[in-house]
């Protein structure tokens, strides 16, 4: 018998019964704007905690009492830095999009939640980049900043990602850059933002705190670790000036732990090559970059049954994979990632976990019925910790004003890139 659970039986008179959070619907909860914890929630994380670490310094129900005092006496609680770092590997276990979930436990968690000011939690932002960079080792990290409390919301970054590139729209309406920023790109040029232009600018980051208005910052070139792209056969493909950076840092997602949200939170992994090569530069709404790299292969673009598309698909994510891998820039590719998946998938198991996973997500853009996670249905719910966009966080990310009554994007991967 679990003795964890023996402690628990005072508690369970103390409150009604909740469901476990694994038998809850897959209804994202909305991130209060009181900033009060969820007590029911905060139970639920810290029986978690103990039942996966019993060897914690205080007794399970000890805890408990504890957290219920703060809730009740501040209408919050402060994670210990342990079940911060928990809390932080579990709502990445448990994110359903994700396919690279199999290294979840070592996920490097910074405590950054004492920074207060734009100006510190910048430096931690560019700190996070260096540490996560390791000179292309890259470390899968995450920054906890201040939480929302009930004396104000913790702070923001507006941007989706840490590195991004700037699209500037041109006379002709077309965009030189990522043309998926190009409102974005308009917001921080009226902040101030000296755009130079080209096709691969990072984007100032944007942040905002309880008490100050949105302030930019640049993010330095060292801190940032790119690739140019060069194919192993073609030559010329060096000279399409391709290149995309190391590390993808999501920073608009709210981390939810132990019904406590953190709305800043940037995490990164590493890339698997076909987020670069077969989204970022092949979505017609990004680089849309297959006709010009079909004409450099010679193919025959005047029927779509010469498989011109596929041809210069791959060839693209060769050259993706093996200038990051000649780069010695950790990527991975889809067919591992994908292997790597399905043996996360029966570790938990093993370990008396499901495995929530979202098919039309977690199967590659290329070459899907190849790879292994393709011919397999998944689990789908929602566990917490977890992260959450909202779409409040969605549309500033696009530069668009979160209060605009438009209706949040498709939730679906075709829709979305992160
Ligand atoms: N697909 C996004 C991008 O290309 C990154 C999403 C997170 N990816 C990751 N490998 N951790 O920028």
């Amino acid at each position: 018998m679990n003795t964890s659970d023996t402690l628990t039986e005072p508690l369970a008179q103390l409150r009604p019964a909740t469901t476990p959070l694994y038998d809850r619907p897959a209804s994202p909860p909305v991130a209060t704007d009181t900033g009060r914890a969820d007590l029911a929630e905060a139970e639920d994380f810290v029986r978690l905690h103990h039942r996966e670490h019993p060897d914690q310094p205080q007794p399970l129900l000890t805890r408990l009492l504890e957290i219920r005092r703060q809730i009740h006496e501040t209408g919050t609680y402060r994670h210990t830095s342990d079940e911060l770092a928990f809390g932080a590997r579990v709502a990445w276990r448990n994110s359903s999009r994700c396919i690279g979930r199999l290294y979840w436990n070592s996920l490097r968690v910074l405590d950054r939640r004492d920074a207060t000011t734009p100006e510190g939690i910048h430096q931690h932002l560019i700190a996070h980049l260096r540490e996560a960079t390791n000179g292309g080792r890259i470390r899968p990290t995450i920054s906890v900043f201040a939480p929302d409390t009930p004396a104000g919301p913790g702070p923001r970054v507006w941007n989706e990602q840490l590195i991004r590139y700037a699209g500037h729209r041109q006379s002709d309406g077309s965009a030189v850059g990522d043309p998926a920023y190009v409102d974005f790109t308009e917001l921080v040029r009226t902040m101030g933002w000296n755009a130079p232009g080209g096709p691969f600018d990072v984007l100032p980051l944007v942040i905002s705190t309880h008490d100050t208005k949105p302030q930019l910052f640049d993010v330095p070139a060292d801190a940032v670790l790119e690739v140019p792209l060069r194919h192993p056969e073609h030559e010329w493909f060096a000279d399409l000036g391709l290149r995309w950076h190391a590390v993808p840092a999501i920073s608009n997602m709210r981390l939810r732990i132990g019904g406590i949200d953190y709305p800043l939170a940037p995490f990164n992994g590493w890339y698997m090559g076909t987020e670069i090569g077969a989204r970022n530069f092949v979505d017609a709404d990004r680089y849309d970059l297959l006709p010009l790299i079909a004409a450099r292969l010679g193919l025959d673009t005047g029927s779509e049954t010469t498989l011109w598309r596929d041809r210069a698909l791959v060839e693209l994510n060769v050259a993706v994979l093996h200038s990051f891998t000649e780069a010695d820039v950790k990527i991975s590719d889809h067919h591992t990632e994908s292997r790597r998946f399905l043996t996360h998938v029966a570790k938990e198991e093993r370990a008396g976990r499901s495995v929530p996973a979202d098919w039309s997500w977690i199967v590659p853009p290329v070459s899907g019925g190849i790879t292994p996670v393709f011919h397999r249905y998944y689990d789908q719910a929602d566990q917490r910790p977890n992260f959450y966009l909202d779409p409040e966080a969605r549309e500033r990310g696009r530069g668009h004003c979160p209060y605009a009554d438009s209706a949040p994007g498709p939730t679906h991967r075709g829709g979305g890139s992160q």
